[in-house]
């Protein structure tokens, strides 16, 4: 079985948690499955509140209402995937670049059901690089603070948030202490977002492997 059937079995899973309302949708490949899946059982929704322009576009294909977070408010569910969790379910997240919906989403949701394959299990968060969304004149400034944390930050050239904002990708960063680097990095002038859910962690995540889902609770 590879990888994306894990991810898949991860999203067909998070199927039982949708309990109809309006529910909250992330972003990336995972998610992809997922969106897909419920396009199956979209009587039982009314519609969506979307974390990017990719998810939208594809969710609108479907035929599910896509609904600004403002009109809805508080949602019961977010469904969304992950770079890497610990066993705390606090999660890097950021390498589709939609941190920053995501993360608002993830706020605004009583339940964040977290979908990912079993190889994003981690003991410590920081293999992944942990991507920060930068407003454009603080890249060079917001690099500078990363590399006086211990990181290396990577500018991903070429890519462009939905917020019109970059990307920085700290590499080599230990994260011991999720929640305390949250605060630090998200404390930058010139930060909108640091990919650590730290604060708000998922609340279940689902694990997709080759024996089938395994899910952990916070
Ligand atoms: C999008 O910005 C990310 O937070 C994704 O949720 C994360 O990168 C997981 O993506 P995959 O489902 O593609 O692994």
């Amino acid at each position: 079985m590879n990888q994306d059937e894990m991810k898949r079995r991860a999203a067909q899973a998070a199927l039982d948690y949708v309990e109809g309302g309006i529910i909250g949708v992330g972003t990336g490949s995972t998610v992809n499955h997922f969106i897909d899946l419920l396009a199956g059982i979209k009587g039982r929704i009314d519609g969506a509140v979307s974390s990017s322009e990719a998810s939208t576009a594809r969710l609108t294909r479907h035929g599910i209402a896509v609904f600004d977070l403002n009109a809805v408010g508080e949602l019961s569910l977010y469904v969304d995937g992950a770079d890497e969790s610990n066993h705390r379910l606090q999660l890097i997240k950021g390498g589709g670049g939609a941190l920053t919906r995501e993360k608002i989403i993830a706020d605004a949701s009583q339940r964040f059901v977290c979908i990912a394959d079993d190889s994003k299990l981690v003991d410590t968060l920081g293999r992944f690089p942990l991507p920060v969304e930068v407003i454009p004149m603080a890249r060079g400034h917001v690099a500078r603070q990363l590399v006086k944390l211990g990181g290396t930050p990577v500018w991903r050239e070429g890519f462009v948030t939905d917020n019109g904002n970059l990307i920085l990708d700290v590499r080599h960063l230990s994260i011991e202490d999720p929640l305390a680097i949250e605060q630090q990095i998200n404390a930058i002038p010139g930060v909108v977002t640091v990919g650590l859910f730290a604060r708000r962690p998922a609340d279940v995540l689902i694990l997709g492997g080759p024996d089938g889902t395994k899910t952990l609770t916070a």
